[in-house]
């Protein structure tokens, strides 16, 4: 039950605030630290949820926040069109050294992953002088017109705001758990290979298509991790076309998934890269990097804004950067990952109604069913009692998926080993005491 504050505030948020922005938790939070979050009645929570995904070295930081605080006392805004500044470029190099690729790379700095994404498509249809772009079922990248019909969900995502951004063709994604009728999960990297060869004979042609742009594992989608060799086979179908091949990391980079970027699981060497999230520690603050060729496609001034790179947003990149370095967080990432691994796979066997338990690293995921055997989701009811029960004994807990019954861990990778423990006690206690 919540306390006064909270109610009094929830209530004002339901007179104030749009019915279009989602609503996870009631929690109104006042601090936060680490993994912990307080909320404004003063009850603590372990967070699950990391502003999903974007706190993988925690909620304020002591370097974030004092990068930041040096930064708000020097500069905070001029836009980088108008004056440029060195943060911009110390975070540029940073990055483009991270990203797999042994040729020239440069980088520009966006707001949100949305906006990444957006100007990732613009740069690969300016450097190919082609329109159509491949995206995947089940996929997710984002919310603005061309981010919505690049997704492989239509409700709630894309219903009601068409007409939708031209040219988008979306092929199979390789779902394990949930292989289409008469293919055999085995056989599902050749199955969605092939059926995306059809699509670029049936649906376009390949010298049409500038584009392919695929999660290394699927986010909002309920973290489905492609089968082996997907990933390697765009990458071969995009160089026999000369499609410029997006891999967006906006959810999955930044040591999620125990490595520093989910296609590093698979050696892939993209030709841009979406970031956002975990990259600035909170801040909001996102890139595309890549061929240096393809960033310099696009004519002056025809991509950026007017906060892109915002200095405070990069002085706290920077100190992300210096983070992972000093407190090796993609190993610290690894090791949170196989604790909940272990604990997910438990509950797998053990609760008739967890039917899938899949991920990489600290990217983990349960997916719920009604019925093992038919793997008919576990009614949206059900699994909000699930996540109502989490928070109501101190856990943020976010669910995903096609069908809204999958639970995701996003936590801060620098979490502390009770705290995750007693985070992944209370998803147990709720998944014995809501019986489905
Ligand atoms: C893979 C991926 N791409 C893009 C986005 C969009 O990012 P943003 O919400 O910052 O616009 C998200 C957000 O969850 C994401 O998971």
């Amino acid at each position: 039950m919540k306390t006064s504050i909270s109610k009094t505030l929830w209530q004002e948020r339901e007179n104030l605030v749009s019915k279009a922005s989602a609503a996870y938790t009631s929690v109104f939070i006042d601090k936060a630290k680490n993994a912990t979050v307080w909320d404004v009645d003063g009850k603590e929570y372990v967070d699950f949820a990391g502003g999903i995904g974007a706190i993988n070295t925690g909620h304020c930081h002591p370097k974030v926040v004092a990068a930041i605080q040096e930064q708000a006392g020097k500069l905070i805004h001029t836009s980088f069109h108008v004056a440029s500044y060195p943060n911009y470029l110390d975070v540029c190099r940073e990055l483009t050294a991270a990203i797999p690729g042994t040729f020239a790379k440069k980088a520009i700095f966006f707001n949100s992953g949305s906006e990444a994404v957006e100007n990732a498509v613009k740069l690969a249809k300016a450097y190919t002088k082609r329109r159509g772009v491949i995206s995947f079922t089940n996929a997710f990248h984002g919310r603005t017109l061309l981010c919505l019909t690049l997704n492989g969900k239509h409700k709630p995502l894309r219903q009601h705001f068409g007409p939708y951004a031209g040219e988008i063709y979306h092929a199979p994604f390789p779902y394990a758990y949930r292989p289409p009728v008469g293919v055999d999960a085995k056989d599902l990297t050749e199955h969605c290979l092939s059926e995306l060869e059809l699509v670029l004979r049936l649906e376009t042609a390949p010298e049409d298509v500038a584009a392919m742009i695929v999660e290394p594992v699927q986010g909002e989608g309920g973290f489905v991790v492609p089968t082996p060799g997907f990933l390697p086979g765009l990458r071969k179908i995009c160089d026999r076309h000369g499609i410029v091949l997006i891999i967006d990391e906006v959810q999955s980079g930044f040591g999620r998934t125990g490595r520093f970027w989910a296609m590093d699981h698979e050696g892939i060497v993209p030709d841009l890269v979406t970031v956002g999230k975990s990259l600035a520690g909170g801040m909001p603050l996102s890139a595309v990097a890549g061929r240096a060729e393809i960033l310099d496609a696009a004519p002056v001034g025809s991509i950026g804004g007017t906060y892109g790179g915002n200095p405070l947003a990069l002085a706290a990149a920077k100190a992300v950067f210096e983070i992972f370095r000093e407190e090796k967080i993609v190993a610290a990432g690894a090791r949170v990952g196989e604790t909940v691994r272990k604990r997910f796979d438990a509950f797998k066997d053990e609760f008739s109604f967890v039917g899938d338990s899949r991920g990489l690293g600290a990217m983990r995921a349960i997916e719920l069913v009604a019925d093992k055997k038919t793997k008919t989701p576990l009614p949206a009811a059900k699994v909000k009692e699930i996540l109502h029960h989490c928070e109501d004994n101190g856990l943020i807990l976010i669910k995903a998926g096609a069908y809204d019954n999958v639970l995701r861990t996003l936590m801060p990778l620098t979490i502390g080993e009770e705290e995750l423990e007693r985070g992944l006690s209370v998803i147990e206690t709720a998944l014995r005491e809501v019986k489905p």
